[in-house]
């Protein structure tokens, strides 16, 4: 049997093969309505990090999805068929898609066939038509709500994502990015305060 949150309005279990630490806060079980990973290790969440209402673990069978010790993801919906692996210390903020896999194929015929699979199956265990390639975000990385991270993306350390950005390309330690697609707006010197 699955642990159980105290606190939790949904009433679920936390599946048994994604560790969450016991100084980590998950906010409630819901968060694991699409997760469907039989990898041994799903999901990690270390140590003091926090997961928030709206934060949508979608992890397919293959997929494993780690979070960093001080980690803390508000209400962002993680796509993951391979690997996403988040920091330690990294802020991801609300309504943040971060994907390993565009999941639908861009062949149209392909999307039709994709389609016509939902209606044949189980609408929730329609293969993923697509290949992932694993995203990584950095320790002390920021990322603004609203913001897009595409398959295969690396967010290098202390970077810090804008509000509504597309990021298509890796992001160098230290950087601010922007924008559609994200473009360096500056770097940061560590212990800069210009950003509060
Ligand atoms: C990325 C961010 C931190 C940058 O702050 P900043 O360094 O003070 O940047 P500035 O406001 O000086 O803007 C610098 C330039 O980047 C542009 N820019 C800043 N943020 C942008 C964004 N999200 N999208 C597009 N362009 C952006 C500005 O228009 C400006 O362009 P210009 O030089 O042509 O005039 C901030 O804009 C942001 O998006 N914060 C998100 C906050 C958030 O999501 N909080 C949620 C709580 S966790």
């Amino acid at each position: 049997m699955g642990r159980t949150l105290p606190w939790d309005w949904y009433g679920g279990t936390i599946p048994d093969n994604a560790f969450v630490d016991e100084t980590a806060y998950v906010e409630t079980t819901f968060s694991f309505f699409l997760y469907r990973s039989t990898a041994a290790e799903g999901l990690r969440i270390g140590r003091g990090a926090s997961t928030y209402l709206g934060t949508m673990f979608d992890v397919g069978p293959g997929g494993r999805v780690t979070l960093g010790d001080f980690s803390l993801v508000h209400g962002a919906r993680l796509i993951c068929d391979a690997a996403i692996e988040i920091g330690d210390y990294a802020l991801i903020s609300w309504n943040v898609v971060v994907m390993d896999n565009y999941r639908a194929p861009l062949d149209p015929d392909a999307r039709r066939s994709f389609l016509e699979s939902f209606a044949r199956g189980d609408r929730r265990a329609a293969p993923a038509a697509d290949t992932p390639r694993p995203v990584r975000i950095g320790n002390n990385v920021w990322i603004g709500f609203d913001s897009c991270i595409l398959p295969g993306v690396t967010i290098a350390d202390g970077s810090v994502v804008g509000a509504r950005s597309v990021v298509v390309d890796d992001v160098p330690p230290y950087s601010v990015v922007a924008g559609n697609p994200a473009r360096i707006i500056r770097s940061i010197q560590p212990g800069d305060s210009s950003i509060s």
